[in-house]
């Protein structure tokens, strides 16, 4: 048998090197990639959205062309705080505020709250509009509107509240909507709702 040539004491470092990199390597970017995941995914804060949703129900509808046009409707509307943060979202109480034109002919009251991580918080609110601070106003759109047989509100409010991450960590967060709905007069029912 030959003798084995000597190791170089350099060159078996080198390798025990290697191979230790080699081993820690896929790990350390494991690592890095979890990392960076957990702080653009886990960790990133996104805007709740809070909309009025399809569905909304007309319990009582009158409306008068004349002597001047007029409207009162009572309804349900469901309202949707959606959250998709993966943490809770608690906001305090707020007030929805429908209008025609630009006046308001109604309010609703959004009791203080919380929307669960990733899930959509459900609030049913009644709503009765009139149109008797819209009356009198003769630039008004009402009276065509109303004999074109569709009635145009909007609703608007604002959510101020904290999405909790991870247990500790808390950031202020707020949300509005914009909502813009059309209710047949003739069929007494909603023809469409659409939230910016
Ligand atoms: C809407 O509700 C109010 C108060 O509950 C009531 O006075 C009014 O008559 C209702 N209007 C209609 C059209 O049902
Ligand atoms: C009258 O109606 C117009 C258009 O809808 C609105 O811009 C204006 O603010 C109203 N005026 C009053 C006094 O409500
Ligand atoms: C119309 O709405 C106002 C508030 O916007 C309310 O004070 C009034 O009682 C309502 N009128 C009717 C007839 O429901
Ligand atoms: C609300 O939405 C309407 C369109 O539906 C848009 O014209 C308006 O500028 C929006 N208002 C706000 C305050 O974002």
């Amino acid at each position: 048998m030959a003798p084995l040539a000597p190791l170089d004491p350099l060159a078996s470092k080198r390798r025990k090197m290697m191979k230790f990199l080699a081993y820690i390597g896929p790990f350390a970017v494991f690592q890095v990639i979890a990392i960076l995941l957990f702080a653009l995914v886990v960790m990133r804060v996104r805007t709740p959205k809070f909309r009025v949703s399809d569905g909304i129900a007309i319990h009582g509808l009158d409306r008068k062309n004349s002597p001047a046009a007029s409207f009162d409707v009572n309804f349900t509307a469901p309202v949707r705080i959606k959250n998709t943060n993966f943490g809770p979202y608690k906001y305090d109480a707020a007030t929805v505020i429908f209008t025609h034109g630009g006046v308001e002919v109604g309010q609703a009251a959004i009791p203080k709250g919380k929307a669960n991580l990733k899930s959509t918080k459900k609030v049913n609110v009644a709503v009765t509009v009139n149109s008797s601070a819209v009356a009198g106003n003769s630039s008004s759109s009402l009276g065509s509107e109303l004999s074109s047989g569709v009635l145009t509100l909007n609703s608007r409010g604002r959510l101020n509240g904290k999405v909790e991450l991870m247990f500790i960590f808390k950031k202020k967060k707020s949300t509005d909507m914009n909502c813009s709905i059309s209710i047949s007069m003739a069929s007494k029912a909603v023809q469409s709702v659409r939230c910016e």
